[in-house]
């Protein structure tokens, strides 16, 4: 079985949980369930999303009780400076009375939803060649300590960051400012991505790091990439199984999205790759290329800062 992990709360949380980004309403519910029905304790969603109905209701609806699941959900860019009221019209949308963790979506509030292509965030070029035309004149420092009170509300267990850059966590955690460290960073990560020095920066600020797109989201070549093929089929298993347990193995929570039955099961499989093979996985981005991670940093936008 996979393990599970520590929080800076003192929480556990299930190294494995399911990615539910790009899945329709439909679709995200028969998803938790099979996923719930199947050993999965770890759902993953967002304001963004527009799947929390269905997420709750899958909840609700399966025989695991509350308790046992850890969910998590995002305060969407828009609503930056009303974290708690968010997160109150979230858990409304989920019919829950609480999630387990809730992250800042992106470090960087926006004016409007518009600037979304339903695959990235992407700031539209303003004329003068920038990229800031709706970004709100607002720090995301502000954002972080709207959020503090947010645990002993109990409306969320723990609160976290996602798509931070070294340089925005810097900036949370300066100690001057005496805020909570976020529980957790969700981030890109998979070989093409492999983040190593923002994991090992999270680490040493005990935060845990949680990873999107685990399988290089829709389209992946990492899933036909000649040493993930080969690992796999040395252990008998699937390429996406490989790239799973690559993330795991390397310390930190994968969140796999299908709403395909058959892979939301294979991808709950526990593979134990040796330290060679887990090397071979890592060493995919030298001649698959590697993969900027887009607009990472995202204070570079934020015009004051
Ligand atoms: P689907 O949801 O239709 O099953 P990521 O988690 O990196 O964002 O990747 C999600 C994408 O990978 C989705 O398109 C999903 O398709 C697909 N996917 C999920 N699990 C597997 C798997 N075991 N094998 C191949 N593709 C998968």
């Amino acid at each position: 079985a996979f393990p599970k992990f520590k929080l800076n709360t003192g929480s556990s949380i299930p190294s494995i949980g399911l990615g539910t980004w790009k899945a329709s309403e439909e679709d995200t519910y028969h998803a938790v369930l099979s996923a719930l029905e199947n050993g999965y304790r770890h759902i993953d969603t967002a304001a963004f999303y527009k799947n929390e109905p269905a997420v709750g209701k899958a909840i609700n609806d399966s025989p695991v009780a509350r308790e046992d699941i850890f969910v998590t959900t995002k305060l969407w860019c828009t609503q930056h400076k009303d974290p708690k009221g968010a997160l109150k019209e979230s858990l409304q949308r989920l019919g829950l009375s609480y999630v387990d963790m809730y992250l800042m979506h992106w470090p960087v509030m926006l004016k409007t939803d518009k600037i979304t292509d339903g695959n990235y965030l992407v700031m539209p070029l303003n004329a003068s060649g920038g990229r800031d035309t709706d970004v709100e004149n607002w720090h995301f420092v502000k954002t972080w300590e709207l959020m503090q009170d947010i645990p002993d509300s109990g409306l969320a267990k723990a609160i976290g960051v996602s798509n931070f850059s070294i340089n925005n966590l810097k900036e949370i955690l300066k100690p001057e400012l005496g805020l909570v460290v976020p529980a957790a960073n969700q981030i890109e990560i998979h070989p093409q991505l492999p983040q190593d020095e923002l994991i090992d920066f999270c680490k040493t600020h005990g935060i845990l790091v949680e990873a999107y797109s685990p399988l290089g989201s829709t389209s992946s070549p990492l899933l036909s990439a000649l040493a993930v093929v080969e690992v796999a089929k040395k252990y008998n298993v699937e390429p996406a199984q490989v790239l799973i347990n690559w993330g795991v193995s390397r310390g930190y929570c994968v969140l796999p999205k299908s709403v395909t039955p058959t892979r939301i099961v294979s991808n709950f499989r526990k593979v134990d790759l040796s330290a060679e093979d887990l090397q071979k996985i890592s060493d995919v981005h030298k001649t698959l290329g590697g993969k900027r991670y887009l607009d990472a940093d995202w204070g570079a936008f934020i015009p004051f800062v």
